[in-house]
């Protein structure tokens, strides 16, 4: 019996991670729950998982919560008491963006194998987390399905005799708009992925190919690869979620059809695998799988990962912060399609680089990147 907290349970993941909790009550169990604002949905997570723990964001929300038999916390404080629960063998990352970073540093802290999902721990933090993790002898799982493809390409292997990592992306929803008719795209459009049904800002990353910049770092710190030996491939079917080319010339993909329930369920059980339901992957119906170089002209994100990767210290946490201020401006009408990339570039620009040696240096660059982007949305520079 595995004892589970999840953070993010009423988002995207956090509902899956339920769901193949639900299919293997012999196996797993969940201890606690911690959400932001939605609940309702999470009122009947408690019903139906009775976990011991809760937290919401707001104190207002936890009052509504009381009396169904759990502990009720709200806040950072609240998350973080669900993250080191002492009964939780586990905890699954799965808040969206920086909120994710303290609760999960907090699990590892306190011994907790980790199913990621909250690509943006990595993203903000990554050298620094991988050695928290290494000095507390605790297993990074990725739940993220690149991130679950290579991993499931290396197991067996001798890590030595990677040469290259290949990360692959549908190019969501504008992978073939000219480039003067991203400025007329709407959120409603960014929203509509062609592949997969995630939360709103991974999605919009998606479109973007932000999100593939922020796996490149993500799959930087993870399996400790240099970043010139990190690749991506646009492949529009997303049925090759990634791959391993090793030094002798091969390569080693892990393949299947798009449905996140496989990463999750192989994260909660490695190192077995577990039966899920789901339509087996028809290559013959498929006949095609295409490849193409990303267009980094259209979609500069992802080279502005890239740089930030390079750059080192705290810039990738200012890259996310600004990318988060960016896409929340987007999906409110405020900044264009284009503005998402042009606004990161002016922030991550204006940042005084220093070293991430400690999660305060990188809240403090995450602060600073947040206010320095919604300043420039406030004067029109998007
Ligand atoms: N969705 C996917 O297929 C997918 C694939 C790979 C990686 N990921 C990564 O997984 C993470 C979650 O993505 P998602 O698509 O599941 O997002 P989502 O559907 O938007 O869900 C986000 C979750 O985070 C919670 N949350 C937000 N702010 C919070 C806070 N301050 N404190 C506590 N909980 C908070 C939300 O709670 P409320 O809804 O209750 O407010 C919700 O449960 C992201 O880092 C994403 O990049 C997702």
């Amino acid at each position: 019996m595995k004892r589970i907290s999840i953070l993010g349970s009423t988002g995207s993941i956090g509902a899956s991670t339920l769901d193949i909790v639900s299919r293997f009550p012999e196996r797993f169990e969940v201890v606690g729950l911690a959400a932001g604002g939605n609940i309702d949905l999470l009122k009947q997570q408690v019903k139906r998982f009775r976990p011991k723990y809760v937290s919401v964001s707001e104190e207002s929300a936890a009052l509504s919560l009381k009396g169904l038999g759990c502990k009720v916390m709200h806040g950072i404080e609240g998350a973080i008491i669900v993250a080191t629960a002492p009964e939780a063998d586990m905890v699954g990352s799965a808040i969206v963006g920086a909120a994710g970073l303290v609760p999960t540093v907090a699990a590892i802290k306190a011994k907790k194998e980790i199913a990621l999902a909250n690509k943006e721990t990595l993203v903000m933090a990554g050298e620094l987390v991988m050695k928290e993790a290494s000095d507390a002898g605790v297993k990074i799982l990725p739940v993220d399905s690149e991130h679950s493809a290579i991993f499931q390409s290396i197991v067996g292997h001798n890590r030595n005799e990677i040469n290259r990592l290949i990360l692959t992306a549908s190019g969501g929803p504008f992978l073939n708009y000219p480039v003067e008719k991203l400025a007329e795209v709407t959120p409603a459009g960014a929203l509509n992925h062609p592949n997969w049904q995630m939360g709103k800002k991974i999605t919009v990353d998606s479109a973007s190919l932000m999100n593939k910049g922020l796996e490149v770092i993500e799959a930087r710190w993870l399996f400790d690869i240099p970043t010139e030996r990190i690749d991506v491939h646009i492949h529009p079917q997303s049925i090759i979620h990634s791959m391993v080319e090793y030094i002798d010339g091969s390569v080693i993909a892990q393949m299947g059809v798009p449905d996140m329930r496989i990463p999750i369920a192989y994260a909660l059980s490695y190192p077995e695998r577990l039966p899920i339901p789901l339509p087996p992957l028809n290559l013959l119906e498929i006949e095609k799988l295409t490849f193409m170089k990303p267009d980094h002209e259209r979609f500069p994100c992802l080279n502005l990962a890239y740089e930030a990767l390079k750059a080192g210290g705290t810039m990738t946490a200012v890259l996310n912060a600004a990318n988060e201020i960016a896409v929340d401006a987007f999906l409110n009408d405020r900044i264009k399609f284009p503005g998402i990339p042009s606004l990161i570039e002016e922030v991550i620009s204006s940042h005084k680089n220093g070293p991430a040696s400690h999660v305060d240096d990188i809240l403090r660059a995450d602060l600073w990147a947040r206010g320095k982007a919604k300043e420039l949305i406030e004067r029109g520079n998007s």
